[in-house]
């Protein structure tokens, strides 16, 4: 598991901000911070891909450059993780991409399913599958997404990217999936009953679109 926040940076200016009810009021910087750090970890995880050399002719020369081997897929999960995603893709500007529709269908007993309704893929087969979601908190989103989206070809690797993680949720992610490797912005350590994460920073989806 790698955590954006682990060594100082901005990520952990724009996670205070992320968490902090008063300027989660500002429902544009709210968004902005969650694709700033999918900008971050887009970053990150490109100096994990695969390169291949290109001689690119400048104006007054040959350059020996180095360029992606294949473009990546960037998925993501309706509809919170919209932000997180035009982050990956600021970046990833040339990425195909996936997405996925899910919700928490919640029975009478109180607890709830995973309902997964749309999807809209390109082949996956033998594709670096970015996916990205600003909460892991059970992990029944990312687990029933991702073994969905596998139907659509088996991805060559796969990278997680989230803002705040439940170390359950992590835990859970990891069994299911060992290969993934998971990019998060901070890791919380309580899950209440019903399923949030404690301190958390609330309703990501609410809080980006209303
Ligand atoms: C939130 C969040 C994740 C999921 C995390 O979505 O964006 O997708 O819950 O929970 P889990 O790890 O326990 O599955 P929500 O259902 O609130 O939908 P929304 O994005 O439309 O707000």
């Amino acid at each position: 598991i790698n955590n954006l926040s682990k060594e100082h940076s901005l990520v952990s200016e724009w996670i205070a901000e992320i968490r902090d009810e008063q300027v989660q009021a500002d429902r544009m910087r709210f968004r902005r911070n969650l694709e700033r750090i999918g900008e971050i970890a887009a970053f990150e995880i490109s100096k994990k891909l695969s390169y291949v050399r290109k001689e690119v002719q400048t104006p007054l020369g040959i350059a020996n450059c180095k360029v992606l081997e294949n473009q990546p897929v960037l998925a993501t999960i309706l509809r919170a993780g919209l932000p997180l995603h035009q982050g990956l893709l600021n970046y990833f500007d040339k990425a195909d991409n996936a997405f996925v529709s899910a919700y928490r269908k919640h029975n009478k007993d109180g607890s709830f399913d995973i309902s997964l309704e749309y999807l809209s893929s390109p082949d996956l087969e033998g594709r670096a599958l970015i996916i990205s979601d600003p909460m892991l908190a059970t992990g029944s989103s990312l687990v029933k997404t991702i073994q969905y989206l596998r139907e659509e070809g088996e991805p060559s690797s796969i990278h997680i990217v989230t803002v705040i993680a439940c170390t359950v949720g992590i835990e859970y992610v990891r069994r299911e999936f060992p290969q993934a490797v998971i990019w998060c912005g901070d890791i919380d350590d309580e899950l209440t009953a019903k399923g949030y994460i404690v301190p958390g920073l609330g309703d990501a989806g609410d809080l980006s679109y209303g």
